[in-house]
């Protein structure tokens, strides 16, 4: 039986109908209440509010559970593979061999872009900023795969999908080789997808990058951990653009400039700078964490707090373990990493973060892993939005395919002039 709520106001009562998840999360459905009753919601940061029903992934953020279609994100850190786990949010369920083969040689087969692309990449400035070039990139695929913008079938879906993975890595990569004025390296078919991600980063023309296993592992576990987190600030807005029935590709693009914010994907290079002035000596991580907690200062201690999670980001205690694990397989020490566990420790016993249930969250550990493998800072988010553009398909195809899909359009409450005649400016 369908459980209701109801709300009163002005002596009038209205039903709710009440929503619940497989998980036994609760919703109140106010689709029928400013109809009935003139009453909106009010919500800034929609804390509160679930903007759509979605079968892709499971958070509960008090008891720090991550599922993605149900499995715990703890069980693909054995044998960490992107694709299958792409393949898995995209499409529902785990590849078949066959369903994975498949995919894979697509993604092989569409790494390469056009020409008549390369030639964008030289228009920007050596420093252009890898999110802003990224974010034009992505947009500018519709112009050169224009059959791509029509998805009218689940074979054109997957096309798009396939092509949008593959070519994501290849743009990232030419984003560095343009910042650094070296030349494109192309793709090589032969390689797995981290594999020819670092080849075209770091390949020589006369001298080709070695993957290691380790660095091919630490990256794939890594673009998995960021690969969906439900409705995020960049995911939403992927589906907010898509809910106006943009293309695929205009509605990632804009979710990498969401995503680049330094309250969202932006927070793992924030951390590495955070830790980097410590460091250098400018303050102690004790002076950090009391100018964090200070009211006056606009400083976080960045890698700390989450919106969902109230207890430990399952993805940051996997990177957490990895990051010593990564340093101490590639015979490195990083300094970086010895002030992040000692900010940790602070934090963690001051009264301010447990009040608060500040957690170390997704960002905390990663740079310190990126460092690690040889990324430079500039391209962390870059990273970041790789790993996440898996999540932001799979939301798009899911809003395009749910039947009675409408267009994203919040209210407002109004609290500007009330009506007033307009004045010629002789008389102003
Ligand atoms: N350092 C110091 N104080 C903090 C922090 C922090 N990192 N995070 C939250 N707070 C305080 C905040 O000042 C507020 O205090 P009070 O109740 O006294 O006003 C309280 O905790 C609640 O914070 P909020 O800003 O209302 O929480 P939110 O849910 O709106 O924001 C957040 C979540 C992730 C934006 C925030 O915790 C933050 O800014 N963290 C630092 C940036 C960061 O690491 N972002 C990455 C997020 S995870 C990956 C991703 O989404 O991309």
């Amino acid at each position: 039986m369908n459980e209701t709520a109801s709300i009163t106001f002005a002596e009038q009562s209205y039903d709710i109908d009440v929503i619940k998840g497989s998980e036994g999360e609760l919703g109140l459905d106010i689709g029928q209440l400013r109809s009935k009753s003139g009453l909106i919601t009010l919500d800034p940061g929609y804390v509160n509010t679930g903007s759509c029903q979605s079968a892709i992934t499971f958070i509960d953020g008090e008891a720090g559970i991550l599922r993605y279609r149900g499995i715990p994100i703890e069980q693909f850190a054995q044998s960490p593979n992107f694709i299958e786990v792409a393949w898995l949010l995209i499409f529902g369920s785990l590849p078949t061999r066959h369903e994975y083969d498949d995919f894979v040689v697509d993604l092989r087969k569409h790494a390469n872009l056009d020409e008549g692309m390369k030639h964008h990449f030289e228009g920007f400035p050596r420093n252009a900023p890898p999110m802003a070039i990224l974010s034009a990139m992505i947009n500018a695929l519709s112009c050169f795969y224009p059959e791509l913008m029509k998805i009218e079938d689940p074979e054109s879906f997957r096309n798009a999908a396939a092509r949008l993975i593959s070519k994501v890595r290849t743009i990232a990569a030419y984003a560095f080789r343009h910042s650094m004025g070296l030349p494109f390296i192309y793709p090589d078919p032969t390689l797995r997808y981290v594999p020819n991600f670092m080849h075209m980063m770091f390949s020589q023309p006369y001298q080709q990058y070695e993957c290691s296993e380790t660095v091919n592992t630490a990256l794939s576990l890594l673009l998995i951990l960021h690969a969906d987190h439900e409705q995020n600030c960049s995911t939403s807005t992927v589906r907010m653009v898509g809910s106006s029935q943009a293309n695929l590709f205009a509605s990632c693009s804009a979710g990498v400039s969401a995503l680049w914010g330094p309250l969202h994907g932006g927070a793992n290079v924030a951390v590495i700078r955070m830790l980097e002035q410590i460091h250098e000596g400018n303050m102690t991580p004790e002076d950090y964490v009391k100018l964090a907690k200070d009211k006056n200062s606009d400083v976080r201690l960045m890698g700390f707090g989450h919106r969902v999670y109230k207890n430990f980001d399952p993805r940051a205690k996997i990177l957490s373990e990895q990051a010593q694990s990564i340093l101490r397989e590639m015979k490195l020490h990083d300094p970086l990493l010895d002030i992040a566990r000692k900010l940790e420790e602070i934090a963690l016993q001051d009264p301010y973060f447990v009040e608060r249930k500040l957690y170390p969250n997704v960002d905390f550990y990663s740079g310190i892993i990126l460092r690690a493998l040889g990324i430079p800072t500039d391209m962390f988010t870059v990273m970041f939005a790789i790993g996440r553009l898996p999540g932001w398909i799979a939301h798009w195809w899911e809003q395009h395919q749910t039947p009675g899909s409408r267009i994203s359009r919040p209210r407002q409450i109004y609290t500007g002039n009330t009506k007033m005649d307009y004045m010629p400016i002789e008389q102003r």
